[in-house]
């Protein structure tokens, strides 16, 4: 059965499935063109504007279809939705502005943009650190000066008062937090970044609303059609069968994933926060309500969107409601959907799971790019062990990403620490996972032996004996025991450790992202306990104020040639960061590990067209000798050049890495 013409609904619908959706697609299609032709029209939309998006509708929408029909085509008002999936769309496109339409057409053009090696990013809470959206617009040089290309600002839309578990309980999608500006200043920060060139990341936090967003209080008031917009249960009965097969996330929160709520006098699901009501995507209408607040951060100027907990947007009775097939093609359908409307967007995925589960989330028709905790938790245990089996080990096989795509390599982010690898990696180079987590926590809470490290515990689970860690990047790696001790030594040893993971972070292929305040080295911030907004949750320790005065220290420095470490920290990051970028084997993510035999030095080579670079990293204070002639088989070279000292290193003899040292080697 051939359907020749896309539009064609000639041919009978007979013959495979695949055959059959196509004519269904197809039939829908041509069904739909009289209420999108009416769209246009009340749109006033120029001819050329529609024509763009219909190409991208026509090949987009078999696909689309599929994913739709999957999710909802058994509901009684599937057609209906359907409907509406595409007005929205149309209107969203038509709503987006002639300069972001002009980047959609670049984008589509080069579509692997992301994968340059000059994309180098950072995160930062507005509020922490420059107070508001307009204050931020003036500290765009700042920014410029560091060589980031990317900013991620957490979480700024309308909150619930009091505690908002930092911005991830919304209360309105299209109102900015007032405390932080209004969407106009938004729009036009994002248009002085793109001046700028960087590129700005917001959140699309889609697993829940805060309790107080109008749909929920809807819901509250009774309204059955928004009750459905959320799980709610009259008892026990439904909510103790899911429990059955649920993790806890926040278990000092609250023990299970159901919030008594005493106005309604029913159970609501809560994965995280008692008043971060889980949406219910089993309904299309929450599919489409969230389409539209997408579409409508989308046209405020956001370059890419970070998708926040993915893993929970689907549940199912009698699993653990966590990564199901259709969270995936949830995912997929809002990416069709974006291909459509907003095609320069890109969507990052925040799975913070098994790393089996965190990769499925990555693909061009899915998220383009990803948070990696796989490889930010193996650096902080190669650091505590002063070994690298376990990071190679896992890198070996989970570092190749399909074309198009990228990791988002980062040490730090607003978030815990929490130790995913996997256990089978860890096995297969002679390790106990739940052993070494427990060694970890203790180690990162500073409670092993000899621990530099100056972590607290987040969300210790006493029954399972779970926990994650907080502490900034400086504070773990032991710039704080180091100024408490006011050891010479230690603050050595402490810097050198985050330029060795920043230098891996920069290097290993993919999207570095700095969570601001490690440009400074900023210690945890103890503070927190004193506003009882945030007193219950320890991730507020690295989450410290930015110290504006430490730049005015850096100038002070650079004129009288004395470095602090602080200005210390800036600039060597600094020119790591300028280095990557003038580097093109740093490009892609294509990275091939090599073994030197010693068990503290990880070793890669980075290719990206006909350009090499090889880095060698010693994750052991004690200085390691390697020999030359395994350089000279991996990088095919006799002399290669360190592109972080400058030294010149002869592949004739052996060498030398100092303590924690990393270097960037390139051919000469
Ligand atoms: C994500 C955020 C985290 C938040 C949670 C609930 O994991 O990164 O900060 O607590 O989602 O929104
Ligand atoms: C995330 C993760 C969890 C993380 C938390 C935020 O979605 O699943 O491990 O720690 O939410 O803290």
């Amino acid at each position: 059965m051939i359907v020749s013409n896309p539009n064609g609904v000639n041919s009978r619908a007979r013959g495979s499935a695949a055959e059959t959706y196509q004519f269904e697609a197809d039939l829908s299609l041509k069904r739909l063109r009289d209420v999108l032709d009416a769209t246009w029209q009340r749109l006033d939309v120029e001819p050329d504007v529609v024509h763009e998006f219909e190409v991208r509708l026509d090949q987009h929408w078999r696909p689309l279809f599929r994913l739709l029909m999957h999710l909802y085509g058994s509901r009684y008002d599937f057609f209906y939705h359907l409907q509406q999936i595409v007005i929205t769309a149309a209107e969203a496109w038509a709503a987006r502005s002639p300069i972001l339409r002009a980047q959609d057409y670049h984008r589509i053009n080069e579509p692997d943009w992301f994968t340059s090696q000059k994309v180098v990013g950072g995160a930062l809470y507005v509020d922490l650190f420059s107070e508001n959206l307009g204050k931020l617009r003036q500290h765009i040089g700042y920014f410029k000066e560091l060589g980031l290309t990317y900013l991620h600002l957490m979480p700024l839309f309308a909150v619930r008062p009091g505690d908002n578990d930092g911005g991830y309980a919304i209360s309105n999608y299209r109102s900015v937090d007032p405390r932080l500006g209004t969407v106009e200043d938004l729009r036009l920060l994002a248009d002085e970044l793109r001046e700028a060139g960087i590129v700005l990341v917001l959140d699309f936090v889609f697993n829940h609303t805060s309790e107080d967003h109008e749909w929920a209080l809807q819901a509250q008031a009774g309204d059955v059609e928004y009750q459905n917009f959320y799980y709610i249960f009259p008892d026990r009965e439904i909510p103790d069968q899911y429990e059955r097969t649920l993790r806890e996330i926040f278990p000092t929160v609250r023990r299970g994933n159901f919030t008594w709520h005493d106005g309604m006098q029913q159970w609501v699901w809560t994965t995280f926060n008692n008043f971060q009501w889980d949406l219910n995507y089993s309904n299309p209408a929450v599919f489409r309500a969230m389409l539209e607040e997408l579409f409508f951060i989308a046209n405020t100027g956001v370059d890419i969107l970070r998708l926040d907990a993915v893993a929970f947007i689907w549940k199912q009775m009698g699993t653990g409601c966590e990564n199901l097939p259709e969270a995936h093609m949830l995912i997929q359908a809002f990416n069709r959907l974006c291909s459509i409307a907003t095609p320069g967007l890109l969507f990052k995925s925040e799975a913070i799971v098994h790393p089996d589960d965190v990769v499925k989330y990555i693909g061009e028709r899915e998220c383009q790019i990803s948070y990696n905790p796989t490889l930010m938790a193996l650096l902080w245990e190669s650091l505590a062990t002063r070994r690298v089996s376990l990071l190679a080990q896992s890198l070996s096989h989970r570092h190749q990403l399909p074309p198009r795509t990228a990791w988002v390599n980062y040490l730090r982010c607003h978030d815990d620490i929490g130790w995913t690898f996997d256990d089978a990696d860890a096995a297969a180079v002679g390790i106990n996972g739940y052993d070494h987590r427990n060694f970890l926590n203790r180690f990162y809470t500073g409670q092993f032996e000899g621990s530099f490290a100056r972590g607290v515990p987040f969300q210790e689970n006493v029954q399972t004996g779970d926990m994650r860690i907080s502490g900034t990047m400086a504070s773990l790696a032991g710039l704080e025991q180091a100024i408490e001790e006011d050891s010479e030594e230690l603050k050595e040893l402490a810097i050198r450790r985050m330029l060795l993971l920043q230098g891996i972070t920069l290097s290993i292929g993919g999207i570095p992202l700095l969570y601001l305040g490690e440009e400074w080295g900023m210690l945890n911030d103890y503070d927190f306990v004193k506003d009882p907004a945030k007193a219950g949750d320890t991730r507020w320790i690295h989450r410290p104020k930015m110290q504006w005065h430490y730049l005015d220290e850096l100038d002070d420095h650079i004129a009288s040639d004395s470095q602090s470490i602080r200005s210390r920290i800036f600039l060597s990051l600094q020119r790591l960061i300028a280095l990557r970028e003038s580097l093109p084997a740093l490009a892609g993510q294509q990275m091939q590990l090599v073994d030197l035999g010693n068990s503290h030095v990880l070793c890669f080579v980075r290719m990206h067209e006909a350009h090499r670079l090889i880095v060698i990293a010693n994750f052991c204070e004690s200085p390691q000798t390697i020999a030359g002639n395994l350089l000279r088989t991996t990088g095919l070279g006799r002399f290669f050049e360190d592109a972080i000292s400058g030294e010149t290193i002869s592949t004739s003899e052996p060498f030398e890495l100092d303590s924690y040292q990393i270097m960037w080697l390139e051919r000469c």
